[in-house]
């Protein structure tokens, strides 16, 4: 890829490509649980800019630039309470729209409050999560309708996790679905997974799955294949959707609700998101068997702009590697999946120099998503043009992914359409049940 196309891509300050399409799209920004009312304001960093978040009496979240527009002294330091957040230099208070409400160093003949506003962003509140709208307010279409968002909080998992490197980079690792039969579970072999049931005796029989992508109204489609038993296929569906999201083929098809955010922090930092629908059932999340655990041990937050969700094992302790049981238990000897991914992903730089990289054919989605998502930028930047979901984000609420069996002969799109028709949807589990 070139230099240029490389950088248009992975910046996403205020006035590159990627961050100006960006700011069309609704960001999530922290966990409803993160902000108390009245309480301490949170530092969040989102696409290259320092903010403050703060929840004020009401319950309403405010999110704005952390500089106070009188002389810039950050509103970190600020008291959070009757209903706004006032900078502790000189006194002035803001409502949670950035409205300058107060301005008590200032003679009252000559306050001129009404003309001063802290710079705001848009913010809505959802199911457990904080989203927030860094483009022009007045432009900001509905909340993306993912379905696990859609679900209620207590039906679904909300993790955060701060990697510090590129979105691209981390983000892609979900497009590269072949890195599951080593990285993560390349020390299993077939025989290993007696159970009939569980589909990752494909994956580990076969590491070198074909690849099916098509280009969607949310973003790039994919569907890794491989033979299962006789006369059949074991397809994995995974998604790419605008801007940053992921949903990728971890489980059943029928059941599987998931959505994963790749959120740029700065362009060496991100938040990872993912939110998750409960269904009770192992199955869904990684087989024991051929090592798919987790470990997510975190740090204490600290009130850093990157001291959020920070994991345990990381660049510094070289993720905890264990290189006995690299060498006659785990392929990585790494522990927990997360941790696994984040250690590569980390380890490729701060920003992948795509210039030294030689894609293969496994990584025909990365080049496809790549594509789509500089065709996008570039389009935004000429003409203002969007992509389909970031005008209509009710399109989002359709797209799943997981894995499935059907027979060999079977068009992959068609077969897509039929495990969708025959899936959980989000309508059928907000019904309450019936008697
Ligand atoms: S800098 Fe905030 S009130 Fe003066
Ligand atoms: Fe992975």
């Amino acid at each position: 890829m070139a230099f240029s196309d490389s950088e248009a891509i992975t910046r996403v300050g205020p006035g590159t490509p990627m961050g100006e399409l960006m700011r069309r799209f609704w960001l999530p920004a922290a966990m409803s649980s993160e902000v108390e009312a009245d309480g301490d304001p949170l530092r969040l960093m989102l696409l290259g800019e320092k903010l403050i978040a703060f929840r004020d009496t009401s319950g309403k979240v405010g999110i704005m630039d952390h500089r106070c527009p009188h002389r810039c002294a950050s509103f970190f330091f600020g008291r959070n309470e009757g209903n706004g957040i006032t900078c502790v230099y000189h006194g002035w208070k803001f409502d949670a729209e950035g409205n300058c409400i107060d301005m008590p160093n200032v003679p009252e003949d000559q306050d001129f409050k009404h003309k001063v506003k802290a710079k705001a962003y848009k913010t809505e509140e959802r199911n457990g999560l904080i989203w927030i709208y860094m483009g022009k307010a007045e432009e900001a279409p509905a909340l993306p309708a993912l379905p696990p968002n859609l679900l209620p909080e207590e039906d679904v998992s909300i993790r955060f996790i701060l990697r510090e490197c590129n979105w691209l980079q981390a983000m892609e690792g979900d497009l590269d679905t072949s890195h599951v039969g080593f990285l993560h579970a390349g020390a299993a072999k077939a025989e290993d997974v007696a159970d009939k049931k569980d589909h990752h005796r494909f994956v580990v029989g076969n590491r070198a799955p074909d690849y099916n992508v098509k280009d969607t109204d949310w973003g790039v489609m994919y569907g890794a294949h491989r033979p299962a038993d006789k006369g059949e296929t074991y397809w994995r569906i995974g998604q790419f959707l605008f801007p940053f999201w992921t949903m990728q083929p971890a489980g059943k098809f029928e059941k599987f609700i998931i959505a994963r955010g790749w959120v740029p922090m700065d362009d060496e930092h991100m938040m990872f998101v993912v939110i998750r629908r409960n269904t009770g059932d192992p199955a869904q999340s990684g087989s024991p068997v051929v090592g798919l655990s987790h470990n997510y041990e975190f740090k204490p937050n600290t009130t850093d702009w990157y001291g959020r969700w920070r994991l345990v094992a990381d660049e510094e302790n070289d993720y905890l590697i264990d290189r006995e049981v690299q060498k006659n238990d785990s392929y990585s000897g790494i522990e927990g999946l997360h941790i696994q991914d984040q250690a590569m992903c980390e380890s490729m730089g701060a920003i992948t120099d795509h210039s030294f990289e030689r894609l293969a054919p496994s990584d025909i989605m990365i080049t496809q998503v790549r594509k789509r998502l500089l065709l996008a930028a570039r389009a935004y930047v000429k003409d203002g043009s969007l992509p389909p979901c970031a005008v209509d984000p009710s399109i989002y609420q359709d797209v799943r992914s997981g894995n499935f069996i059907v027979p060999e002969e079977q068009d992959w799109l068609d077969a897509y359409r039929e495990k969708y028709e025959a899936a959980d949807k989000v309508e059928d589990l907000l019904k309450p049940a019936a008697e």
